[in-house]
């Protein structure tokens, strides 16, 4: 539990030394540990179990999944939907690994433009974690293998929604 908490102190300090690393200034710095406090979640043997149903539309939460950092990204009705979404009763998520795939680095999420952004290299992603052609991003923000079970997804399991999406292409 200890390490649990510190692992989870650790990583959001790494996160937001990342943050001030690509020039967002300390307003910003808050505003990025508010939103990315993370849902609850149950960690387990490499399994992350996480319970959607706070999640706020429009509101990134950025959890941790062996090591790295995931975004959840509660779509609002207005955000186009996409086969990558996650569908957990009427709403639309959209779920990936947080790191570019340009380079690596960690995008931010510009909640008025509905973009990632990566101020590394300058590479957008959109609200589906579509890269943004013609920009150093070769391909989407990868998707994690998720499994849904109510209002829950547990990270590391191959769910059906998964291997269907992995089948057509999708998760990369
Ligand atoms: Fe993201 Fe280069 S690492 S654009």
């Amino acid at each position: 539990m200890e390490n649990q908490q510190k692992e989870r102190r650790d990583f959001i300090g790494m996160a937001l030394g990342a943050t001030a690393l690509v020039g967002i200034g300390g307003g910003l710095g808050f505003a990025a540990k508010r939103t990315w406090d993370p849902l609850p979640s149950v960690k387990a043997a490499g399994f992350t179990t996480i319970d959607l149903s706070t999640a706020k539309p429009n509101e990134l939460v950025v959890e941790k999944w062996r090591g790295k950092p995931i975004f959840i990204l509660k779509k609002t009705a207005e955000m186009e939907a996409n086969d990558r979404d996650l569908v957990i009763g009427t709403d639309r998520f959209h779920m990936s690994i947080g790191l570019c795939t340009h380079l690596g680095c960690i995008p931010a999420y510009k909640k008025d433009t509905h973009v990632f952004f990566c101020a590394c290299h300058g590479g957008v992603f959109d609200a589906s974690g579509i890269n943004e052609p013609g920009l150093p991003p070769p391909s989407p923000l990868e998707i994690p293998p998720f499994k849904i079970a109510g209002t829950k997804i547990t990270l590391g399991e191959e769910g059906p929604e998964y291997k269907q999406m992995m089948a057509a292409g999708l998760t990369v």
